[in-house]
């Protein structure tokens, strides 16, 4: 069975661990460290009966000065096996409600590869995200992101 719970300090290898695995953006350990220490109620991990994290959404709140109060998704990933479970849609969505709850966030915002088609649709269809621009060769290999927004309150998820 998997759970889906806050992310705990022990947890942040395995976090990183997962996060090699399945993507090119790769984190020091004191970054992650750091997303939980500031920020100890956005980051999620999906865990198997024997505590392995099969998945993680790792997020924070924006520090730039701006009007309004905002968070943002540093990294998603499910391991393999574990994937189209609805394990990601669940992170996010925990991972939203908390900002909003407990940092008054007003907006969430992440970027994603232009080519990511399965996270794209995670992103659009699912949880209601909408591309808010582009940010050309925003990736080390070069690749452009889309910069994807959604503001609470205002957009519509699909219904469980
Ligand atoms: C993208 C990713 C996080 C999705 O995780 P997941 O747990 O499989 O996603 P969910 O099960 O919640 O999927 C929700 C919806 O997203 C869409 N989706 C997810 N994976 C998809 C795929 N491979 N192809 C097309 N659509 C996909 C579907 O609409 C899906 O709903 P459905 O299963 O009812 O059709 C996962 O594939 C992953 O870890 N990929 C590698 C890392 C990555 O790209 N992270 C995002 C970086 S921005």
């Amino acid at each position: 069975m998997i759970t889906i719970r806050r992310a705990r300090c022990d947890d942040l290898l395995k976090m990183q661990q997962a996060n090699l695995l399945c993507l090119p953006e790769n984190y020091q350990f004191k970054y992650y460290l750091y997303h939980i220490l500031t920020w100890p109620q956005l980051s999620q991990v999906a865990i198997d009966s024997k505590s392995n994290v099969v998945g993680y959404v790792l997020a924070k709140m924006d520090e730039e000065e701006t009007t309004y109060p905002h968070g943002h998704v540093t990294s998603l990933a499910i391991l393999r096996s574990y994937r189209r479970l609805g394990l990601a849609t669940n992170l996010m969505k925990l991972s939203q409600k908390t900002m909003r709850e407990v940092y008054n966030a007003q907006y969430c915002l992440l970027h994603v590869r232009k080519g990511n088609k399965a996270a794209l649709k995670l992103y659009q269809n699912t949880l209601g995200f909408k591309i808010h621009s582009v940010e050309l060769k925003y990736y080390a290999d070069g690749e452009d992101a889309y910069c994807m927004k959604k503001v609470f309150g205002q957009t519509k998820e699909k219904s469980d």
